[in-house]
């Protein structure tokens, strides 16, 4: 297993590309299912997550074509994927392949609404939470989905096919709204969806949908409709950049000090993020070429925070953001309010010497003068790269053990800090 190493105290300067954001990808590629046409996605992240669905859209009899290098590309530019749904062979997703990546669940949407039936196993636990699929189950049953749960497996018929109807979202999730909106897409008649999360990946599969010709309205509000259509084409789209990629490296030059660009990326995306990181003291200004942070002198201020759905500060973040306060001059405060235990990463930062005291959903973190380096582990990938900025500005070196959980979602994380002069490398291992 590959491992990182990091020695701590060098400042950041220098740019780095943000890339295609994971959260849109995933669901994107499994729009694919919806249609018979080739679904081609240009700025797709290389990541162990987009193999792993490759993989298991492979098994349902999806081709996958990888674009090869044009002239003038960088290692750094997104990857195009040609994503051919032309025969489903197979509308069972099994055990083995939903179980070690949670949103490959969201095949059931497509696969009932196209072939009129799916057979998809529950994807158990997680390492940060029990993460329950009762709401994506409610929406297609809103939809005219008969569901039966038989070993481990959701089965979802529409042997007429789906139907329009109302879902009204008790909580706000955001793979609940891709199944929702990807069901109601080959649904006859028209489907309201409330309470919808409004992430700007939500958005982004929207978009793409409408032009693979289905009629949704609404997206990225909390009111989405949804005019069925019978059937959908193919089309071209551009992977909208990765907010919390930008977030974590905004959080990195934040801990280690320095001035970086954040090529590619888009305020709008993560607005709150960014105003949490101003008030801790970085500066943030936004450019025609993506966004510049830096911190100079000043030290990091402590904040109060609550992750919310967005608008709000993403659960997504949190890590990152509690890794920075370790060393701000003061106590914090950072409540996790949309997974239950998402708080893995605190007793690897207080193995790095932070001061953490959980108190149910809320951290309070006494910011200290310095951290000190110490091998790590991490169980998700958010709070595996909280560790890795921790180490930005630990004395002495880190090693970060189990990074098969940073590849899931960060590409070339260590060749990207290392141009901007970290003294990171990835040791085979
Ligand atoms: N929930 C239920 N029932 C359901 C579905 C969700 O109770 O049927 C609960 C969850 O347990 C959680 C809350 O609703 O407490 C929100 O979960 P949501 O459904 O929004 O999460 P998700 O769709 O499974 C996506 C991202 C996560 C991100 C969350 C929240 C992808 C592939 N995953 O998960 O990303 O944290 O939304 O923004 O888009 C990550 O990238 O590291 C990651 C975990």
């Amino acid at each position: 297993m590959d491992r990182i190493r990091i020695k701590g105290g060098r400042r950041l300067h220098g740019s780095i590309p943000i890339s295609g954001a994971k959260n849109a990808t995933l669901p994107l590629m499994i729009a694919s299912l919806l249609t018979e046409e080739t679904l081609v996605l240009d700025n797709v992240p290389r990541l162990a997550d987009v193999g792993q669905l490759q993989r298991i859209l492979g098994n349902h009899g999806v081709d996958v074509m990888v674009g090869g290098k044009r002239p003038g590309e960088t290692p750094y530019d997104g990857q195009t994927l040609h994503i051919s749904a032309a025969r489903i062979v197979d509308t069972t997703a099994p055990y083995d392949l939903v179980s070690k990546m949670r949103a490959s669940f969201w095949v059931i949407a497509p696969l009932v609404a196209r072939m009129g039936q799916a057979r998809v196993s529950m994807p158990g636990g997680c390492a940060i939470g029990t993460r329950p699929v009762d709401l994506l189950i409610m929406a297609l049953a809103r939809l005219g989905a008969d569901i039966e749960i038989d070993g481990g497996y959701v089965i979802a018929r529409a042997k007429n096919g789906l139907k329009g109807g109302e879902i009204n979202f008790p909580k706000v999730t955001v793979g609940g709204t891709h199944t929702a909106i990807m069901a109601a897409s080959l649904a006859r008649g028209t489907t309201v969806i409330e309470n919808a999360a409004r992430e700007p990946e939500v958005k982004d599969v929207a978009d793409c949908l409408n032009q693979m010709g289905a009629k949704i309205s609404g997206a990225g509000t909390s009111r989405v409709i949804v005019e069925g259509v019978s059937r959908l084409s193919g089309a071209r789209h551009r992977v909208l950049p990765d907010r919390i990629e930008t977030g974590t490296y905004a959080m990195a030059v934040a801990m280690a000090g320095g001035d970086v660009l954040l090529e590619n990326a888009r305020p709008d995306l993560l607005q709150a993020g960014l105003d949490v990181l101003a008030e801790a003291g970085a500066e943030i200004s936004a450019t025609n070429a993506g966004i510049r942070v830096a911190r100079n002198g000043a030290g990091i201020a402590p904040v109060e925070v609550v992750t919310a759905p967005f608008p709000g500060f993403p659960t997504d973040l949190q890590a990152q953001l509690m890794a920075l306060m370790t060393c701000a001059k003061g106590t914090s405060h950072i409540t996790e309010t949309i997974f239950e235990n998402r708080f893995m990463h605190v007793q690897e930062l207080v193995r790095l010497g932070a001061h953490i005291q959980l108190n149910g959903e809320c951290a309070t973190i006494e910011g200290v003068g310095k951290l000190t380096g110490a091998p790590v582990m991490a169980t998700d990938l958010r709070a595996s790269v909280s560790l890795v900025i921790a180490a930005l500005a630990a004395e002495g070196e880190t090693m970060v053990n189990r990074v098969y959980h940073l590849d899931r979602g960060f590409e070339r994380l260590e060749d990207k800090l290392s141009a901007c002069g970290a003294a990171i490398e990835r040791i085979a291992g």
